[in-house]
Formats: structure tokens, sequence, C-alpha cells
């Protein structure tokens, strides 16, 4: 019978001999799937596995940093790339959510391709793929909307010449998630939410630039910050909060406004496929509305979305 204990031993060995001498390169997202391989492949071959972890500048507010610490502390050897400027100019101006992933697909690769040219002897490329995803990319939603953020680097083993290692191919993610705990990672990593990635640009309503990052990220902080306090977090399989593209009346003390609205979506889920709305409490959404609107210049107004999937998405894009 399946226990994580005899997962992680079985493929410690059969990396060890599949690799033999050989170095890996991989990169990581921030994910709980892209951490756990990495791990596997840290106990199986140590310092021969090399990360990369990039910042699009499309992530959450200050995640780059502290999820850089975190990798740090779990031995790993990682290199922060700080791609933000680049990943904005290839934004500029897109508003179409296929455009936008595939101008992050593009750039994504072109950084990595770059990087990894400064490496030698890579024989092998690792990535995070789980089950769920092999299985997904046949899925009725075409291919674009199912792509996940490993699957960025699709294009890159041919460009590159290197095999592909995918130690979690035939997991699930609870099974992913045992596994993460028994080889000692932090649950704070290990019970993130899923996260797109393409991040917050499809959480952008209409063109991105860094200042609605800037915003969007501020509003976002303050509600996942509420989850965690309200102890909703684990509830919830996954939440975010979007930008929207349109401009409302509002009133500051004597001033009208005329500001942003964002919307704040939570659902519970078992795999993303199909998704129920969180039907969370009204004084924890009393409080992150008003705590966004207070501290968040140029919002002023918070709306909870309350459709389900099908036939609505989990994501606006
Ligand atoms: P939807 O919006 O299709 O989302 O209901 C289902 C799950 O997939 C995530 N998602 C993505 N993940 N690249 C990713 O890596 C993408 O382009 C993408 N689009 C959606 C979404 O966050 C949810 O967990």
């Amino acid at each position: 019978n399946w226990t994580p204990a005899h997962f992680i031993d079985d493929t410690v060995a059969a990396l060890q001999a599949k690799i033999g001498d050989d170095r890996v390169l991989l990169g990581l997202s921030g994910g709980v799937d892209s951490s756990v391989a990495a791990m596997l492949l840290h106990r199986a071959i140590g310092d021969r596995l090399f990360c990369f972890f990039i910042d699009n500048g499309l992530l959450r507010k200050d995640e780059f940093e502290q999820v850089l610490k975190s990798y740090d502390g779990m031995g790993l050897n990682v290199k922060g790339i700080d791609a933000k400027q680049e990943f904005y100019d290839a934004l500029a101006e897109i508003s179409d959510p296929e455009l936008k992933r595939k101008a992050i697909g593009k750039t994504f690769i072109d950084v990595f391709d770059r990087e990894a040219k400064k490496l030698t002897n890579i024989k092998y490329l690792a990535q995070g793929t789980i089950y769920p995803d092999v299985i997904e990319s046949v899925s009725v939603h075409g291919p674009s909307v199912t792509i996940k953020s490993h699957h960025n680097v699709g294009g890159l083993p041919a460009k590159m010449g290197l095999k592909i290692v995918e130690p979690l191919r035939f997991l699930f993610k609870d099974e992913v998630r045992r596994v993460g705990t028994e080889l000692g990672m932090a649950d704070h990593l290990i019970k993130r939410h899923p996260f797109p990635g393409p991040g917050l640009a499809i959480r952008i309503l209409g063109d991105i630039t860094p200042e609605k990052v800037d915003l969007l990220q501020k509003a976002d902080a303050i509600y996942i910050n509420k989850l965690r306090e309200y102890g909703l977090y684990d509830q919830v399989w996954q939440a975010g909060t979007i930008l929207l593209p349109v401009q409302s009346v509002g009133v500051m003390g004597d001033e009208r406004t005329y500001e942003q609205a964002v919307a704040l979506r939570a659902v519970n889920s078992t795999d993303g496929m199909t998704a129920e709305w969180s039907h969370l409490p009204y004084d924890f959404l009393a409080a992150v509305s008003s705590s966004i609107i207070n501290n968040v210049k140029g919002i002023n107004r918070v709306v909870y979305d309350i459709s389900t999937k099908p036939p609505a998405t989990i994501e606006w894009e």
C-alpha cells in the first residue's frame, strides 16, 4: 500500500539510478508541486540540482522574497531572477487573456533559457507535473485555459536539448502534500492555495501596468491576511482578488470619489475542475471590504463573486 515514506524511498532510488552523476535544472514557481519535486531531487542528487525562481512581477505582494527565503531554508540551490520589467514590457497594452498567457509563456522561456545557458553540463529539466495536469491537458477547457505554470517550459527541453524528469507524474495533489510533509516542508508552503502561472496578469482585467499590479497586490494582501486571521484560509480551496476595469462613484468625507472596484473570489473545490463559491461569513466580508476601501487608495468598492464553476470559471480570464 502507498505511503509517503515508501514513495520517497522508491523515487529517490529511481532518480539516482536515472540521473547518475548528471546535473538537473528545475524551475520553482513557489507552489507545492515544484517545491516538492525539488525536495525529492535534492534528496536524491544534492547540489547537482540547480533551481531557478523567476520574479515575473505578477506574484502576490512580497511573495518573491518570502518564498525565496523559505527555499534557502530548505537547503535548495536556488537562483532568484528578477525579470519583472521584461514581463511588463512583454505585456504592455495586451488585454486579451490568451495573448497575456502567450506573452508570459514566451517571456518565461526566454528568461529561463538565457539563465540556463550560464550553467554547464545540465542534462535534465525537472518539472513538478502531477497526474491531474497530465489529464487536464486533454480536458474540455482547451489547452489555453489549462496551461499550468510548469507547462510554460513545455518548449524548453527540446530547445535546450534536455531530457525531462517528472517525479510527481503519478500523484494527486493530496499525495503531493503528504510527501511534502514527510520531507519536512513547512506547512505554509504545503497548504498554499493554488495560484495560476500567469499570476495577477489574469486577475487584472484589461491591460497590465506596474501601477495596477501594485494596487491589486495591496488589496489582495489584505484579503489573504484576513482569511488567515479569521482561521478561514485552510477552509477555502483557492482565493484571490480581481481588479475590475470599471470605475464607480463613492464618497470619502466631503469628497466625491471616482475609483476602481475589486472583486473577491473564494471557492471550494477538490481539483479545480468544478467549484462552488465559498459561503464566507458576512462579518468577515465586511471587515475585508472596509479594510481595503480605507487602506488602498484608488479602490472605493468591493464586491463578492458568487458564481459557480461551471458555467463560470474560477479565474475571470
Ligand atoms: P479556471 O479559471 O479554469 O481555473 O476555473 C482552474 C484552476 O486553474 C488555474 N488556472 C491556471 N493555472 N495557468 C495556470 O498555471 C493558467 O493559465 C491558468 N488558468 C487558470 C486557476 O487558478 C484554478 O486553480
